[in-house]
């Protein structure tokens, strides 16, 4: 059954790649991101797949933008099945004494208050849809904490915590909600990490083959489709060459 899926954050890495293969196998796609160009450009690929698209280009860390974007949902549009709360980042890696205030308040406010703001806005719909599944992307850093992943990693285990909570709320709205958490995946993380430094971030995935983002696709892909009464409730998932948030064999 074709299904309307609205992906945050799909003007790159793993969102692009959710946004991808829910075209490719007949569903329609709502796409969100910061970068107009990219969102048209994908907006062209998509089509070409055979969905029907919808951009709603917002800041999730906006909560007017946000709750104003969702109202204007129209038609079939109002009908969303799934969600995928993706948009996300971590900015900077220091020690806790030597962080910077600023990339806190970026990653609190994307990662954290942003995936709230838009899943406020949304669930109501979802619930009247019925038959729904909410997607957050955590992280390993959810999981475990790492030397100088302080911050970016508390924002995960929030979203962790968020997601479990989410469960718990949706029940009785029998909506499916998983958290997906991927380790080391070569996507504009570490670019966005490292602020631009195309060396640093590419540094990040030297030495082993890390994940990358279909394979996150395909997972989520595998999560949606399974029988009304499965709910795949968490799912970690590294290269096979990492072992926890820590570790990772570099060759
Ligand atoms: N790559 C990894 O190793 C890894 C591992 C575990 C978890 N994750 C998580 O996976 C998610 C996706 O990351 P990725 O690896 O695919 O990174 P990416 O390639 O940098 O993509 C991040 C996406 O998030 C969007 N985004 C960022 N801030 C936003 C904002 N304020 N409002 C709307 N959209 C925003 C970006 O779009 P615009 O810039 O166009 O807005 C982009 O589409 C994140 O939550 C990240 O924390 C990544």
């Amino acid at each position: 059954m074709k299904k309307i899926v609205f992906v945050t954050g799909a003007t790159a890495g793993f969102g692009k790649a959710i946004a991808q293969i829910f075209s490719k196998n007949g569903n329609d796609i709502i796409i969100n991101g910061r970068r107009k160009e990219r969102l048209n450009e994908l907006e062209k690929e998509l089509r070409n797949n055979g969905a029907d698209v919808l951009q709603l280009p917002f800041d999730v860390r906006d909560k007017n933008a946000v709750k104003q974007a969702i109202d204007s949902l129209f038609g079939k549009w109002k009908n969303i099945n799934i969600l995928v709360n993706n948009a996300g980042l971590a900015q900077g890696l220091n020690l806790i004494q030597d962080g910077d205030i600023e990339d806190w308040d970026t990653m609190i406010d994307t990662n954290v208050k942003g995936l709230l703001y838009v899943s406020r806005a949304v669930m109501p719909l979802l619930i009247k849809t019925g038959n729904a599944h909410v997607f957050n992307i955590g992280s390993i850093a959810g999981k475990e904490v790492y030397q100088k992943g302080n911050v970016y990693c508390a924002t995960k285990h929030a979203v962790d915590a968020i997601t479990k909570a989410m469960r718990i709320d949706m029940l009785e709205h029998g909506i499916k909600v998983t958290g997906i958490c991927p380790g080391a995946a070569e996507t504009e993380f570490s670019l966005v990490r490292y602020k631009g430094d195309a060396e640093k971030a590419k540094n990040v995935y030297k030495g082993f083959t890390p994940l990358y983002a279909e394979d996150i696709a395909t997972i989520v892909y595998f999560a949606a489709t399974r029988p009304a009464h499965v709910c795949i409730n968490d799912i970690v998932i590294t290269p096979t060459a990492q072992a926890n948030a820590m570790y990772i064999h570099k060759v």
